[in-house]
């Protein structure tokens, strides 16, 4: 199944300023923003894409054959030196993953596919999921399951997996979610994996710190009078977003170096948008999307 955009309208609206202008989209994934945004923009507009998954880019390169498209493999963190000199008129990123991640059993996102336990968009570098799973501390793991997923059985789940792996190591996402399984029941509509899965992948992709260090470079690749659009997924997310670009910013990310002084370069003109309940209905993903716009003065 393909990618169901989200927003494609309202973050559309919002970002295309000026028609024959230059665009960035962040997170390609299928690239159905990216069509999008060429079908809009005038035979003078450019648009670059970026994303951190191989298969993403080589669907870009192989079904968008535009003049005024390029498409490049890279973490959105790294935009200084993929675009060092060149600012855009308006950048979107569509955070988190695709449909298709979790659609494709061999990617491991899944619980309900069996495959490997891999999870990394970017299957070039960084750890597994089984990797990290199999050589991570129950105490490690408890805590990646509470502070990414918020999921109450942490610790539960963490003896469960170290006590799994002491007869053999856990390599598939069936043996993961039977892990879980194992020690919480299913209550509810939510499958009792889906807050541990959520957690591994945030952990694996080193998600919350990419986002921090995108969003301290975006003033260096954006024009004065540029827009950012930001859709996120979880609230981990969209507290980061909203608390950079807050005037009276009271968690700045320590581990990243801001050189930009918030408050006299962004103004947000558009605050927490979500799907319509139609949009929802027809792809009931969407539900859990917050829209948030900011210019740069
Ligand atoms: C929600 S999907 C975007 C969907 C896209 N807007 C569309 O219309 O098909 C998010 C995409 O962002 C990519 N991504 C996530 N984190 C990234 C990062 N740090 N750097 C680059 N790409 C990233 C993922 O690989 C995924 O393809």
């Amino acid at each position: 199944m393909l990618h169901v955009p989200v927003l494609l309208e309202e973050s559309l609206d919002f970002l295309l300023r000026d028609l024959s202008g230059a665009y960035l989209d962040l997170t390609f994934g299928r690239g159905s923003h990216s069509q999008e945004i060429l079908n809009r923009i005038t035979s003078q507009g450019k648009l670059h894409a970026v994303d951190r998954d191989h298969e993403a880019v080589s669907y870009g390169k192989k079904n968008i054959k535009d003049s005024r498209f390029s498409i490049h493999h890279s973490n959105y963190s790294e935009i200084e030196s993929l675009f060092p000199q060149q600012q855009f008129d308006g950048i979107l990123l569509d955070l988190g993953t695709c449909s298709t991640h979790l659609d494709d059993p061999k990617r491991g996102f899944s619980f309900q596919r069996n495959g490997p336990l891999d999870m990394r968009m970017d299957t070039s570098s960084g750890f597994s999921a089984a990797e990290w799973l199999n050589s991570a501390t129950e105490k490690e793991i408890g805590d990646i399951l509470y502070k990414y997923g918020d999921e109450k059985a942490s610790k539960k789940i963490a003896k469960a997996i170290v006590n799994y792996r002491v007869t053999r190591p856990i390599k598939t996402t069936i043996e993961l979610t039977q892990t879980i399984e194992s020690v919480i029941k299913r209550t509810g509509k939510t499958h009792p994996a889906t807050k541990s899965f959520q957690a591994i992948r945030i952990h694996v992709n080193n998600e919350l710190y990419h986002l921090k260090g995108v969003l301290s470079k975006l003033n260096d690749v954006l024009k004065v009078g540029g827009v950012i659009v930001i859709i996120s997924f979880h609230s981990l997310e969209d507290r980061i977003v909203k608390n950079f670009f807050r005037p009276e910013v009271k968690e700045m990310p320590k581990d990243i170096p801001i050189n930009v002084s918030v408050k006299e370069t962004f103004r947000c003109i558009k605050k927490k948008i979500k799907p319509s309940s139609n949009e929802i209905k027809m792809n009931p993903r969407s539900r859990s999307a917050v829209m948030r716009v900011f210019l740069k003065l």
